[in-house]
């Protein structure tokens, strides 16, 4: 594993005007941009050039026939960040309040630990400098698979490489899509048009508290894959 912890911009690269050349090392920062929610740093104001910066890099994304169908609505504005807050409350309380699966099982530490997280980013996200919520062209929800795979494929890795652009520069986010139950409502605070466009999810942006995480418990790659022919083989456990 490489140990470079994050050294904010060092020198911009020649090829690519808006980037940054960091001391962190891509390997370092694939295993280690984790879902941050405890050590978002709530009192460090994020400068929207930062947060213009890494969306740069992020666009650099593939997207289907490279037509680039996303808008990216960033809140930094206090009571657009309460109001859009209180939605995130009422959808995970939504959730709590029904039957089905939850954010995270209880019956274990990690659990507990999860638990614990998605309950400070709850109570905190109003708090959190910046909220950004990716919206892809289209409503996906009545269109064929293929249609959804593709709009999908074209935002969902412009997302990843903001927060590792993030990550890179000292900041952190947690990918969230709890709000998604209310998207709606969240349209409208927005000015988002809900007939024409897609929220992908709501991405928390703040410095982070201290930029040292550690990779996370993953199973085996040898576990998961079968060459060349598909294998129901359970090998996990
Ligand atoms: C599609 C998706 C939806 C998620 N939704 C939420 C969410 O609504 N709220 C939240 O606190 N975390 C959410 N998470 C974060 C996951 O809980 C987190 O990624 C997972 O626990 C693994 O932690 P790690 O990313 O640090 O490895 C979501 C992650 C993904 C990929």
């Amino acid at each position: 594993m490489v140990a470079a912890e994050v050294q904010p911009t060092v020198a911009r690269s020649a090829a690519f005007p808006g980037s940054v050349r960091t001391a962190m090392d891509l390997d370092h920062a694939l295993v280690t941009t984790r879902a941050v929610r405890r050590r978002l740093d709530l009192e460090r104001p994020v400068p929207r050039a930062v947060v213009l910066e890494c969306l740069q890099l992020a666009l650099q994304a593939p997207n289907g026939s490279n037509t680039q169908p996303w808008r990216w609505v960033i809140v930094d504005d206090p009571a657009q960040r309460a109001a859009a807050a209180a939605i995130y409350r009422a959808a995970i309380d939504d959730v709590a309040s029904r039957p089905g699966p939850r954010l995270a099982d209880s019956s274990s530490p990690a659990g507990q630990r999860l638990a614990a997280s998605v309950a400070h980013l709850k109570d905190n996200l109003h708090r959190v400098p910046v909220l950004v919520v990716p919206v892809v062209r289209g409503r996906l929800d009545s269109e064929p698979l293929f249609m959804q795979a593709s709009r999908w494929g074209s935002i969902l890795p412009a997302v990843w490489s903001f927060m590792l652009a993030l990550r890179a520069r000292g900041l952190g986010s947690a990918w969230t899509t709890i709000h998604i139950r209310r998207e709606r409502q969240m349209a409208e605070l927005l000015g988002i048009p809900y007939d024409e466009w897609t929220q992908a999810g709501l991405f928390p942006v703040a410095y982070t508290i201290g930029t040292e995480f550690r990779p996370a418990e993953r199973g085996r790659a040898e576990d998961v894959v079968s060459w060349n022919r598909w294998s129901g083989e359970d090998r996990s456990g």
